[in-house]
């Protein structure tokens, strides 16, 4: 039987959010941020989760989230490691078996079931893909002094999002290799892949409202995006 696993990175430490607390625990509609995929995960066909965390937040992680909102397909809590891609490689180190993953980033609490069922569709043809969205502004590509050098024709960009989705052999396959060529400009792991594997990765239609919440702004952002979901209820328990 095919199994399908989420990693659920929330092992960053939030810098340019510039808060006491780790973005991902800091509360929208009296719910922290990394409820908010999990809670999607919960509601998806995927068959269990991951969650990557620090050790310090393992235990309010387990007693102040998924116990208290009865989650029940996270199988795990892991360390994460001092870089996005160390989390990814302790999360898959823990999914052996399981035939796709899907990683996600716990800082975007937008995600929906939607998203995630079209990536595992997608993921199952061509076995490396990502969410993301057309840029709708004109990219630069600079050089040292801040001078524009290119403007890349725009219907070619994309920003990227998540969930990414891989076929698990393959891209435990890539952060092998990636590991032994010491590089450190990895940002995000279809690049993995498609450096790597020399393999191709499809990027799907995600959301304009899947932001990474990263400053603090974006909180206002995403909160107005969650009610836009009713995904945040009033205290009177009213759907905003
Ligand atoms: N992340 C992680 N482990 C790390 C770094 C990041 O699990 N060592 C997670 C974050 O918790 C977040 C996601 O990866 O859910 C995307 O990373 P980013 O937005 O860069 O978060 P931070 O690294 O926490 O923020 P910043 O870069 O501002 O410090
Ligand atoms: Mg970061």
């Amino acid at each position: 039987m095919e199994h399908i696993t989420a990693i659920v990175l929330a092992a960053g430490k939030g810098s340019r959010m510039r808060s006491q607390t780790p973005k991902q625990f800091l509360e929208i509609g009296k719910k922290p941020l990394l409820y908010y995929s999990l809670k999607a995960f919960e509601e998806s066909s995927v068959n269990d989760v991951v969650l990557v965390t620090n050790e310090e937040y393992k235990e309010y992680c387990s007693k102040d989230i998924i116990s208290k909102y009865d989650i029940k397909k996270v199988r795990k809590i892991v360390s994460g490691g001092t870089e996005r891609y160390w989390s990814v490689w302790n999360g898959l180190e823990q999914c052996k078996g399981t035939d796709y993953v899907l990683i996600h980033d716990a800082a975007r609490p937008c995600l929906t079931e939607k998203m995630i069922e079209e990536s595992v569709s997608e993921v199952r043809k061509c076995g490396a893909c990502t969410v993301g969205v057309p840029v709708k502004d004109t990219i630069k590509v600079v050089n040292v002094k801040n001078e524009g050098i290119d403007t890349p024709p725009r219907e070619y960009l994309w920003q990227v999002q998540t969930p990414q989705s891989f076929l698990y052999n393959d891209i435990v396959k890539a952060y092998e290799k990636m590991k032994i060529s010491g590089d450190t400009d990895i940002t995000d792991d279809t690049m993995i892949i498609e450096r790597y594997l020399g393999k191709k990765t499809k990027i799907i239609m995600g959301d304009y409202c899947n932001i990474k919440v990263t400053t603090p702004e974006d909180l206002m952002v995403s909160e107005i995006f969650l009610k836009k979901m009713k995904k945040v209820v009033d205290i009177e328990g009213r759907w905003c």
